[in-house]
């Protein structure tokens, strides 16, 4: 039937390739998303490893948590003992055996009393120790969460800083939405996993010895009962150690497209003017709504994986309980165990029982941790912008100089070669060329947000790779081409390089890029609020906060990125004459298209296609009857007429 082959079979294959292409579109970074047996360990280990910071309270926590399960195992199952003894069949206390010495003094205390105050003593006992245990948990869980909240505190400030050390060229292929996710949902679980491997295996295996002790005390003729308590663990492992692959992988995938749809809400929200403009709204829900749909049908199969590891571990109960109480049924009909036994070995079976149940349980739920702690490590551990300084570069007095410097981008793709040129302090240097011809990649390898692949960058002397980055980028300004704002006022914005900086500077500087007159017209004035994508602004008035920014925080080398493209006349020969002034004690570099800009520099470098084509002063490059400089000149004049 056609219909019928037409349906896309099920294949495991295509599956894998399907995630691993939403693997691909949720971080080019972090690709090695496959997680073996080594790897879950060590991430696992690392994880542990955070509770140095706040071991004394995890042990308070633990010591705390570790005493209140073994008094509930060592006293509950003799409740049962006592009820059934001595209140429900009625035996005297006098005859009773079998209690471990630790109670006898309590038992001997009810000796001669009567049914009703026995179940008195036993009602009372169990209320307070009820009462005792709610007021515990309480505690416990206002203590937990402040232990486990300041390792997730920690780990979440530590990967904010290793996603911002980042460099340049590995921040173009980590999506924002994806470090949103690892930094906001991954690190969760690292407080999870110490909890899961410190506290709960110790706690549980504690108390597996102690119910086999006890156990073995009181019933040493009958090993059967504990060698039936002690193979539950092993069987345990056999049933849910094939899984744990399987679970890690559907918990990666599940991430994997949490984190894309992240990113769907990051980008659409981010480009929401054009998406509306270009009436795109639609196609863009759409794209949300798949990956959200994706994530969702992910969850399912992913929760459905755990159900079934969960109801195998359920089965394995099922049957290794049902093949003892038949033991012990069998003991109390045809061997020498009392009714009373029934309830207390079974009781101890079952606390044996169940810490292997839990140890089971804690290695399934360790498997999904293990998927997001490899993506937090996998972040932590991305080498950060290579410091390959070893002196800071000293204030600068002389210029900027290339020789023959060459740079290609990690694609293979080669955006400079042989570019030399020299700035001198006091000078503008104009960088001109059409778009595509390599000037603000040029201009990045100056403060060192891009290393040269080949020749040098030399400040007065100094290479920038043998000067540290922090000593480089505090003497250099750098005005990008697209002024980005931060969540904060007009003020703040403008003195993001220099916080110290006073109100009356902050004035300067924006009278300077002339936006002063324009901030203070509005009702806040420079108290105004701005966005991270804000449209307050118009992008001229944010260019000029940029420049007020780069003005402000006086360093000696202002790099400014096309800063006057957006910017009217009257406003560009102001800022013009500003930074005019600005280059009496600076090397100011200016990467402009505008003939009125780059009329004003003292040398001017041509570049096209990586290349320098052409460099002088402007008088000396329009000179040249067919230089590429004075076409590119007279095509902007001839535009004009
Ligand atoms: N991150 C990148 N990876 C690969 N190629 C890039 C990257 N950034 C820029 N390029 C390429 O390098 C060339 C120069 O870009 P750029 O320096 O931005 O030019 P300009 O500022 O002169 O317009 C262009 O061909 C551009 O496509
Ligand atoms: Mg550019």
């Amino acid at each position: 039937m056609p219909e019928e082959s037409q349906r896309p079979r099920f294949s495991l294959r295509a599956l894998r390739e399907d995630e691993k292409a939403l693997d691909t579109r949720a971080s080019l970074a972090d690709l090695e998303t496959d997680i073996d047996y080594r790897r879950t360990f060590h991430v696992i280990g690392r994880s542990v490893l955070f509770v140095r910071y706040v071991w004394l309270r995890y042990v308070i926590s633990f010591a705390s948590h570790l005493a209140r399960e073994n008094l509930t195992i060592v006293l509950a199952p003799w409740i049962g003992k006592i009820l059934i003894d001595h209140v429900v069949l009625g035996a005297p206390v006098e005859d009773a055996t079998g209690y471990p010495s630790f109670l006898v003094p309590a038992i001997e205390m009810l000796e001669g009393a009567s049914v009703g105050a026995i179940l008195f003593w036993v009602v009372l006992c169990s209320v307070a120790g009820l009462v005792a245990s709610l007021a515990h948990g309480y505690v416990m869980t206002l203590f937990d969460t402040r232990l486990t909240q300041s390792i997730a505190h920690l780990v979440r400030c530590r990967l904010f800083g290793g996603v911002q050390a980042l460099p340049m060229t590995k921040l173009d292929d980590q999506p924002i939405g994806d470090s949103v996710y690892r930094v906001v949902n991954d690190t969760r679980v690292i407080p999870d996993v110490i909890g899961t491997v410190l506290i709960q295996p110790v706690s549980a295996v504690f108390a597996f010895a102690v119910a086999l002790v006890t156990l073995q005390s009181a019933y040493s003729d009958s090993p059967v009962v504990a060698v039936f308590a002690v193979g539950a663990l092993p069987m345990y492992v056999l049933v849910i150690v094939p899984f744990s692959r399987m679970l890690r992988r559907r918990s990666q995938a599940v991430i994997a497209a949490q984190s894309a749809f992240t990113s769907n809400i990051e980008e659409g929200m981010d480009n929401m003017l054009a998406v509306q403009a270009l009436g795109a709204t639609a196609t863009e829900r759409e794209r949300f709504r798949k990956d959200s749909a994706e994530s969702f049908k992910r969850i399912r199969f992913s929760g459905l994986a755990f159900d079934v590891a969960g109801t195998l571990l359920e089965i394995a109960t099922q049957v290794m309980v049902w093949g003892f109480t038949v033991y012990v049924v069998a003991q109390v009909i045809f061997g020498g165990f009392s009714p009373g036994d029934f309830v207390v070995v079974l009781g101890y079976f079952a606390l044996m029982r169940e810490p292997a149940e839990k140890l089971a349980y804690l290695w399934i739920g360790l498997q999904g941790d293990a998927a997001r702690a490899r993506r937090v490590f996998a972040m932590l551990d991305a080498p950060p912008e290579a410091e390959t300084g070893r002196s800071a570069l000293p204030p600068i007095e002389a210029g900027v100089s290339f020789r023959d410097v060459g740079f290609v981008y990690p694609d293979g793709r080669r955006a400079l070669r042989d570019v030399t040129f020299n700035a001198r302090l006091g000078q503008i240097l104009a960088i001109v060329g059409p778009t595509g011809a390599g000037k603000t990649t040029l201009a990045y390898l100056i403060p060192r947000y891009h290393t040269a692949s080949e020749g040098q960058v030399l400040i007065d002397g100094h290479d920038v790779n043998d000067v540290s980055l922090e000593s480089l980028r505090g003497q250099t300004s750098y005005v990008f081409q697209e002024t980005q704002t931060v969540n904060e006022s007009i003020l703040e914005n403008i003195r993001l390089g220099k916080p110290d900086a006073n109100t009356e500077e902050v004035e300067r500087a924006a009278r300077d890029a002339g936006i002063h007159d324009f901030i203070v017209g509005t009702p806040d004035g420079y108290d105004t609020l701005l966005g991270t994508s804000t449209s307050k602004l118009s992008v001229g008035q944010k260019q000029r906060i940029g420049i007020a920014r780069g003005l402000l925080k006086d360093s000696r080398i202002l790099i400014l990125d096309e800063p006057t493209a957006a910017l009217d006349p009257e406003t560009e020969r102001h800022v013009v004459g500003a930074l005019r002034e600005a280059a009496r004690n600076r090397i100011v570099i200016i990467i402009a298209h505008r003939l009125s800009t780059v009329a004003l520099a003292d040398h001017v470098v041509f570049l096209d296609d990586g290349r320098v084509m052409e460099q002088g002063t402007h008088a000396e490059l329009m000179d040249r009857e067919d230089g590429n400089y004075r076409r590119f000149v007279d095509l902007q004049t001839e535009s004009v007429d």
